[in-house]
């Protein structure tokens, strides 16, 4: 079963995966947690160009690269662990192209989809969205550190990648549990338990 997490900045992303990787510890469940950009070596290396604010990385260049990272991704760490039978969670994947690049950078659905389509890439199972007003989101993530390239983006981008979240929750509501991320870690947690459906 291969499962995503997707959420704007800030959606306590992390902090969900950090007890889902707990709460598989003490059932013993086997499974594999990985996220992108940048979970292969290649990946690594070009996750750093895709967040240094210092870069002005022209749309279809943040495109490009981000598929070249998930290619790299998909072919070392995802198809091989779902072949092994493994439970794979991905921090992000495609739901966050359609959102960041598709509408952020006004690529387009269609051209995204035309990509993964030639690209046979494995669809989740699964989709874990968590969603909160932009203004929340980007006040909490704040506190964590200093902005990225993608932080850094004006409000209008932030809200244009929560609304295009939205629209592929509503048009995909047998694959996504959308979960209001306003609520406290504990029940935001308890809800994404009781949506997994597995042994
Ligand atoms: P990261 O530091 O991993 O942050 P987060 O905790 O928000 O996931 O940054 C990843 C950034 O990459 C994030 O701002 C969104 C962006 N991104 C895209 O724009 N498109 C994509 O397809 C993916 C996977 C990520």
């Amino acid at each position: 079963m291969f499962i995503t997490f997707e959420g704007i900045e800030g959606s306590g992303k992390t902090t969900q995966i950090n007890f889902l990787k707990d709460f598989f510890k003490e059932k013993s469940i086997k499974a594999v947690f990985t996220k992108e950009p940048g979970s292969s070596k290649i990946g690594g290396e070009i996750r750093n160009i895709l967040l240094n604010k210092n870069l002005d990385l022209s749309p279809y260049a943040e495109l490009f690269l981000i598929f070249a990272d998930r290619s790299q991704h998909v072919e070392e760490i995802i198809k091989p662990n779902l072949s092994a039978d493994f439970l794979v969670i991905s921090d992000r994947y495609i739901d966050s192209t359609f959102a960041y690049q598709g509408e952020g950078r006004s690529i387009g659905h269609e051209e995204i989809s035309k990509i993964i389509k030639k690209m046979n890439l494995p669809l989740p199972d699964k989709t874990f969205l968590l969603d909160l007003p932009v203004s929340e989101g980007l006040k909490r993530a704040k506190k964590r550190a200093e902005f990225d390239r993608f932080e850094s983006e004006e409000i209008a981008f932030h809200e244009k990648v929560r609304n295009s979240y939205l629209k592929i929750y509503e048009e995909n509501k047998n694959r996504i549990i959308k979960i209001d991320a306003m609520k406290s870690p504990n029940k935001i947690f308890d809800e994404i338990e009781k949506n997994l459906e597995i042994e």
